[in-house]
């Protein structure tokens, strides 16, 4: 290599490196899990233990439908999949 390109390498070394760092950075500052886990109560119980979250969240809808005895408020964020917010516990 000829001395020009290997100092352009090391710049572009120290740049990629910044920018993992800056990445880095970021992803720590991310702020606490807030949303609610899936609860730890009898209703729920069945749930914890099923391994396959997209057949427990058929389920779901038994009593969190809008016709169910606890229906999501309307300003619920999209609920396509249930479980990877509500986490088990
Ligand atoms: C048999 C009825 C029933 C089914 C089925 C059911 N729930 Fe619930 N859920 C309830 C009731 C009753 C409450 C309110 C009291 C409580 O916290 O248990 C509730 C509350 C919740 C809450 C609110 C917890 C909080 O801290 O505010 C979440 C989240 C939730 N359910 C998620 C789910 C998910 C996800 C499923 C499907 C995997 C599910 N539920 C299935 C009855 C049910
Ligand atoms: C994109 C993330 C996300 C998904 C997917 C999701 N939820 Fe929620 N859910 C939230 C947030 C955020 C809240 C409000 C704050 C909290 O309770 O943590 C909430 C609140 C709730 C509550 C409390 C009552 C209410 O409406 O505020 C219940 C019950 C609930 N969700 C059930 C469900 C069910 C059942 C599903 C699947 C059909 C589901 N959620 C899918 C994020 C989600």
């Amino acid at each position: 290599m000829k001395r020009e390109e290997r100092k352009n390498q090391a710049a572009f070394n120290i740049l990629f490196i910044l920018l993992c760092l800056a990445i880095l950075l970021f992803l720590l500052n991310a702020p606490k899990e807030t949303t609610s886990k899936l609860p730890n109560d009898a209703q729920h119980a069945r749930f914890q233990a099923m391994k396959n979250k997209k057949d427990a969240e058929k389920l779901c809808e038994e009593c969190h439908s809008p016709q169910g005895q606890v229906p999501l408020q309307e300003n619920h964020p999209p609920k396509f999949r249930c479980l990877l917010c509500h986490k088990p516990r």
